[in-house]
């Protein structure tokens, strides 16, 4: 039996254990220090969910690199009624850098549209992404995803980073809803 844990008022089960995740990461880090053998690369790790995911790959990178973090930030327009999402910390000069970005998930890819946005305006040579979790049955845009670790259905989970409501992230292995 798969291990249930239950966050505020719904019921999880576990899909992916710690254990998994750790050596998928692990494969992808791997990966990414072949194919930029030689070369610099910094790190974008979007915040906050991909913190976990963020640490444990950068441990296995055998790279000259370096990581930083942004933030998604909801904020009131002054004019408008909605809020809008303003990426926030941008503090390292990445221009001219190899960057591959951190998501802990890419669900509609609207996120990821929003950064890569952002990093095109910063000129940077080149950029990848690098995902752990991958809902193909939920992604509107075209913008390859270079490095997956998992594809999942298009269902909401939470642990090893991503949330409910800002709990869960804690679990070491990623839990699926039960319906
Ligand atoms: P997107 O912009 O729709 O691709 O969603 C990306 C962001 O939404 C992720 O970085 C997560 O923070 C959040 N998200 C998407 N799907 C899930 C989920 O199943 N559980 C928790 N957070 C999610
Ligand atoms: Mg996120």
């Amino acid at each position: 039996m798969a291990k249930e844990t239950v966050i505020r008022d719904k019921k999880f089960r576990e899909l992916i254990t710690g254990e998994t995740i750790s050596k998928r990461i692990h494969e992808m880090a791997q990966e990414i220090n072949r194919d930029y053998a030689g070369k610099e690369v910094v790190f974008l790790g979007i915040l906050n969910g991909a913190f976990l995911f963020a640490a444990d790959m950068f441990k296995s990178i055998d790279l000259k690199a370096r990581i930083s973090f942004v933030k998604l930030a909801s904020y009131e327009g002054t004019r408008t009624s909605g809020s809008v999402k303003e990426l926030i910390g941008w503090n390292e000069d990445i221009s001219g850098m190899n960057v591959i970005v951190l998501e802990d998930i890419v669900d509609t890819g609207h996120t990821l549209e929003r950064i890569i946005g952002e990093l095109t305006i910063r000129k940077v040579t080149g950029i990848k992404i690098a995902a752990l979790l991958f809902k193909p049955d939920a992604y509107l845009k075209n913008i390859p995803i270079d490095y997956i670790g998992f594809k999942i259905p298009n269902d909401f989970v939470v642990g090893y980073g991503l949330d409910y409501d800002g709990y869960g992230r804690n679990l070491p292995s990623v839990y699926t809803l039960v319906h």
